[in-house]
């Protein structure tokens, strides 16, 4: 499917899912240009749209994914820009570990079996696969309020994907080798990259892609009042 002719809104959010294992098939340079082109009508703060976006595909999609696997392997320090994912407790954790269990009960993996989970991390580096990966950065000076429309950004991208049949998955595994992306793509070290997305078409056949995650019932989230 390369027009997003067919999927309702509805539809696109329902089925928009994290999806950790993708077929080799690059997307077509038209289809990226108007999956890419629906996102800017992003919103943001006085219209400032501060997303700085930079797709790898091809050779430097190859070039990041070997940098990051041999950052990995030889426990390069990690430096993301925005920190890490600050630890949880109370309703938080308990979704953070279903969330996680979803996925690893998907990849059979088992509760006590360290190795297992380290490979499916690792994961996040080899891509899982994708034949595109994309960073989302925004000038260092900003701080939340601008990282807001960043987020608004990349879910707006990420249902224009999902309207064109094509499957992502948001990683804050990403901006862990921020140099790195500086690096390959020139970008000045005043942008601070702040997540990826790796997208292309899903392999139904990856166990990972089985996984599902749950909500929180509305009233845990949204307050009605007249
Ligand atoms: C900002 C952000 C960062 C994320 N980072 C990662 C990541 O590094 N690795 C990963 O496998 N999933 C990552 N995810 C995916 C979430 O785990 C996923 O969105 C969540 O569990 C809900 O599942 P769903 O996307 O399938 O609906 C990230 C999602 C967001 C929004």
């Amino acid at each position: 499917m390369s027009e997003a002719h067919s999927t309702s809104l509805p539809d696109a959010i329902r089925q928009r899912r994290s999806v950790r294992g993708f077929k080799p098939e690059a997307i077509a340079p038209e289809v990226l240009q108007q999956v890419f082109e629906l996102a800017q009508w992003a919103p943001s703060n006085c219209n400032v749209q501060p997303w700085q976006v930079y797709v790898a595909s091809g050779e430097t999609r190859d070039t990041l994914k070997q940098r990051f696997t041999e950052g990995v392997a030889s426990g390069k320090a990690m430096t993301p820009d925005i920190g890490f994912m600050p630890s949880l407790s109370g309703v938080h954790r308990t979704r953070q570990v279903e969330c996680a269990q979803a996925l690893y009960g998907a990849m059979g993996i088992a509760r006590d079996d360290k190795m297992g989970r380290m490979r499916a991390t690792l994961r996040n580096f080899e891509l899982f696969d994708a034949p595109h990966v994309c960073f989302l950065g925004m000038d260092k000076s900003f701080d939340t309020l601008m990282a807001l429309d960043v987020g608004m950004y990349a879910q707006t991208l990420m249902l224009a994907m999902t309207a064109h049949g094509i499957a992502s998955c948001a990683q804050g595994s990403m901006a862990y080798y921020p140099n790195d992306v500086r690096e390959v793509f020139g970008i000045d070290d005043n942008i601070a990259i702040l997540f990826g997305i790796s997208f292309g078409y899903e392999d139904t056949s990856v166990a990972a892609n089985e996984a599902r995650t749950i909500r929180a019932p509305l009233a845990e989230s949204v307050s009605f009042r007249n």
